[in-house]
């Protein structure tokens, strides 16, 4: 019941607007990940949509890959290159995602916490998730591009 208000009133404030559906394009829940970008940028966490941060995130990301959260995730240069200039084009744009969250980390977005209040700390630390950035250990498409409330379920 919850879940159909809270379409109704997305479609609803978005009724008069150019754009159809709010989530879809707010996230781009099913955009193409390219290959490369599922390759590289997989290996230890979910492969994030694009359009979940900014473009000035994503390249201070990419610009500094050798130390990447405490980590070395360095890539040849070309590879660096094309990345870069894909995740700026599919960057986000909407009013939600343009201003740069802290660390450019996604999970420290106002729209993340928000959609996540209801997830308590003690999910947040289960061995099966983690750490909020690990997306796939809830929403069970995210390596599709696919965060839909209808895939979601919370591991035990
Ligand atoms: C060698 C492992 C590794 C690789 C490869 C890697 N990352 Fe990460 N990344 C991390 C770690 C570790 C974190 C911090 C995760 C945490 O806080 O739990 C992180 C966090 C992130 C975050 C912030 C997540 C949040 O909290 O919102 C983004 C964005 C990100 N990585 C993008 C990328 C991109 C783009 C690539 C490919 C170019 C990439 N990562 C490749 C290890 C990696
Ligand atoms: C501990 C499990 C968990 C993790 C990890 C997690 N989420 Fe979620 N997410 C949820 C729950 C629960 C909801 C609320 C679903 C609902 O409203 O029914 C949600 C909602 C969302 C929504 C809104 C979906 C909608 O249809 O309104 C988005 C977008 C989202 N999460 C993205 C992410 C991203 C991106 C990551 C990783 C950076 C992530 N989540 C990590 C559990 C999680």
């Amino acid at each position: 019941m919850t879940v159909c208000l809270k379409k109704a009133m997305l479609l609803g404030l978005f009724f008069g607007g150019a754009l159809g559906i709010a989530q879809a394009s707010e996230f781009e829940h099913r955009v193409n990940l390219i290959a490369s970008y599922k390759q590289e940028c997989s290996a230890c966490h979910t492969a994030y949509l694009p359009s979940m941060l900014p473009a000035g995130s994503w390249r201070r990301i990419m610009s500094g890959l050798d130390r990447h959260f405490g980590v070395d995730a360095s890539l040849d240069p070309k590879t660096v290159t094309e990345l870069t200039q894909w995740l700026s084009t599919h960057a986000g744009t909407s009013s939600r995602v343009v201003q740069p969250p802290a660390e450019d980390r996604i999970t420290r977005s106002a729209w993340f916490e928000r959609k996540h209040r209801e997830v308590s700390s003690a999910v947040w630390q289960r061995a099966s998730v983690r750490s909020r950035a690990q997306c796939a250990a809830c929403h069970l498409r995210a390596d599709q591009g696919d965060y839909d409330e209808d895939h979601v379920r919370i591991p035990r």
